[in-house]
C-alpha cells in the first residue's frame, strides 16, 4: 500500500443517510428513519473528552478548522457518500452511516485519510427486514449480536464481486 503522511485534522467527519446510533439515542429519532438530505456532523477527535459533537462555532472557537475548510470537508464527505452508497447498493447493501477522517499533505492539500471498514460504517444486509440479522457492521460486536466475523466476510465477498 502506498501512502501520503498527513496532518490529521481533529474531527471525525460523519455522515447519516438513515437514524440510528448515538442520532437515535441523543435526538429520539426511530431507528431507520430516512435522512433526506444526509446529515454531516462534526465530533471532536478526543478520547478524554468522548469525541463531543460539534458545532461550527465551538470549532471556529477551538480554532480547529476555518470555514473554507470545513465547507471542504462536508463538500468531499458528501461526494464520498455519493459514491460509497451507490457501490453499496450494489453490493445490496445500505449504507446507514459512516465516519471519515481528513488530513492536509505538505501541499496543503486536504486529503481523505484513516480508513473505511465495517468498523466505521453501518450496513444493513437488504436481504434482511430483521433489526437483528440485518446488521453487517461493528454494530454485531457493539449488541453481542454474534457472527461478526461472517458478516465482514460477507461484506468482504461482495464488494470483491462489484468491483470491476
Ligand atoms: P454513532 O452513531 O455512534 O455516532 O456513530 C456514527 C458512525 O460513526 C457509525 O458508522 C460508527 C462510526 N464511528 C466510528 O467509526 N468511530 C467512532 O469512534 C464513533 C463514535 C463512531
Amino acid at each position: 500500500m502506498r501512502v501520503k503522511r498527513v496532518e490529521i485534522v481533529p474531527l471525525e467527519v460523519v455522515v447519516r443517510n438513515f437514524a440510528a446510533g448515538s442520532l437515535c439515542r441523543q435526538t429520539g429519532i426511530a431507528l431507520g428513519t430516512k435522512l433526506d438530505p444526509c446529515l454531516v456532523e462534526f465530533y471532536y477527535k478526543n478520547d478524554d473528552l468522548g469525541d463531543p459533537l460539534l458545532t461550527r462555532d465551538r470549532i471556529f472557537a477551538m480554532g480547529i478548522s476555518s470555514a473554507p475548510q470545513l465547507d471542504q470537508l462536508t463538500e468531499q464527505a458528501m461526494r464520498i457518500n455519493t459514491i460509497l452508497r451507490e457501490f453499496f447498493t450494489g453490493c445490496g447493501i445500505t449504507l446507514v452511516d459512516f465516519k471519515l477522517e481528513f488530513g492536509t499533505d505538505h501541499t496543503g492539500t486536504l486529503l481523505l485519510a484513516d480508513e473505511i471498514s465495517p468498523d466505521t460504517c453501518r450496513l444493513w444486509n437488504n436481504a434482511e427486514t430483521d433489526e437483528r440479522k440485518r446488521v453487517m457492521d461493528k454494530d454485531r460486536f457493539r449488541q453481542d449480536l454474534g457472527s461478526v466475523a461472517e458478516n465482514y466476510q460477507t461484506v468482504l465477498d461482495r464488494i470483491m464481486m462489484q468491483l470491476p
